[in-house]
């Protein structure tokens, strides 16, 4: 097919999200001198305002200009050393990555596989670190959501985990897809080393790390061994400090970063929070109730507000669905990753949403999974978001009565056009 796709690009990949047009303009800027003695009141309002999205006091916050994999690989490297021994679980892609990393910058991580769909298995977690008496465990590595699987994980179920088995490694939390649109206690949960990037939940295009580090993960840098340079904190803090980088910063990212950050504030974090449960509700009412599809989340516990993997049946392909999403409907959905590809398809349901929005995922979704071949009803997946959406809004006071609808101004036809 050749023929050009009028319209917007349906974006539903769980990351990049969509950016708000907000943060488009205010990364439209001409360079400036990232030494002057201006910058440091951007990028100082940023380092602090980021504190909050992660909701630490006492932990300080570090931006890299890399990706979330980038902030990965500064957790490890500067607060342990080579050899040092990591308990991690694997069940998806991005909880696999980290481990490799780990593994290729000579760690001895300790991994328990779970089957794909689950998360974080707390009580294996528990029975592994009281086994740990001499306290070899250095690092605890858990990812708070699969993106992969549609999979959250309890951290806060794992601190008091780790708390009861009175072990004192450190805990690394990948919140890649979770900050800004799950609720995510850097403090409160006693996370030491919480990693980020910058085109989810921030609503920005790929291209910073972003890492909160808790006091005692500062304090047990000086005695990591492992070698590193461009992402070495000691020569972040040193610089952050008078509100300067070690290198040239992205200045459009920063601005952007800042109007993100205002935008958040200005919905509030607690309402964010509620938005994705509830959008996320309607999306796995349109599959499971519209569609009679299962997600790849083996228990609602497990259900993810920000990504939904939604499993084909047995002889389709979900590749094919995906690929058909994009040529035929200009929607792009996320593809099943590593042991899962072909098997599902993702929809991204995170960041700068609303209802219709993710309206146009689930009716081209539908088309795209009728096109090659599989049983639906038509409008089914559709009818059952708008039952879902319709009652119940998270914010009640924006609810119409038949009444306000009756007086509007439309019904009164007193505007013309
Ligand atoms: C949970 C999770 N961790 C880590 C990453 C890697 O981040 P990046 O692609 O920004 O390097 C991703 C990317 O999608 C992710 O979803």
């Amino acid at each position: 097919m050749t023929a050009r796709i009028t319209g917007r690009n349906f974006l539903f990949v769980p990351g990049p999200t969509n950016i708000p047009d907000r943060v488009q303009r205010a990364m439209l800027v001409a360079m400036e001198d990232h030494r002057s003695s201006k910058f440091p009141e951007l990028s100082t309002s940023v380092l602090n305002d980021l504190r909050k999205v992660f909701k630490t006091d006492t932990g300080q916050v570090f931006i890299f200009p890399s990706s979330g994999t980038g902030a990965w690989e500064a957790a490890l490297t500067n607060t342990l050393s080579p050899g040092d021994k990591i308990l991690a679980s694997r069940f998806g892609q991005f909880s696999h990555l980290w481990i490799d990393m780990a593994q290729r910058l000579g760690y001895d991580v300790e991994v328990l596989e779970v089957e794909w769909g689950e998360g974080v298995p707390l009580e294996r977690y528990a029975e592994r670190l009281r086994a740990d008496t001499r306290h070899q465990i250095r690092g605890v590595l858990a990812c708070h959501n699969e993106t992969a699987t549609g999979v959250t994980s309890d951290i806060a179920g794992l601190r008091r985990v780790m708390d009861s088995a009175g072990h004192p490694a450190l805990l690394f939390v990948d919140t890649v897809s979770s900050l800004g649109s799950i609720d995510f206690r850097m403090d409160e949960w006693g996370v030491d080393l919480a990693v980020s990037g910058s085109q989810k939940g921030l609503m920005l295009p790929a291209g910073l790390g972003i890492l909160g580090v808790s006091r005692k993960a500062l304090e047990a840098m000086p005695k990591s061994t492992a070698r590193r340079c461009y992402f070495d904190l000691a020569d972040m803090i040193k610089a952050n400090a008078t509100g300067y980088f070690p290198y040239t910063p992205s200045l459009p990212m920063l601005y952007g970063l800042r109007e993100s950050l205002n935008i958040i504030f200005e919905e509030g974090l607690e309402n964010i929070f509620s938005r994705h449960r509830y959008l996320a509700e309607g999306v796995r009412a349109a599959v499971t109730k519209g569609w009679g599809l299962k997600l790849c989340a083996k228990e609602p516990k497990w259900y993810s507000d920000t990504v939904s993997a939604i499993l084909v049946p047995e002889g389709i392909n979900g590749a094919h669905v995906i690929d058909v999403a994009f040529r035929r409907y200009n929607l792009a959905l996320g593809a099943g990753l590593a042991k899962v590809a072909g098997k599902l398809f993702r929809i991204g349901h995170l960041g700068d949403l609303n209802e219709l929005m993710l309206m146009g995922a689930i009716a081209g979704a539908e088309m795209a999974m009728l096109d090659v071949g599989m049983k639906l009803t038509p409008g089914s997946g559709v009818g059952a978001a708008s039952t879902y959406w319709r009652a119940n809004d998270p914010a009640p006071k924006r609810r119409v009565s038949q009444q306000e609808q009756f007086y509007g101004a439309h019904s009164t036809g007193s505007i013309q056009g």
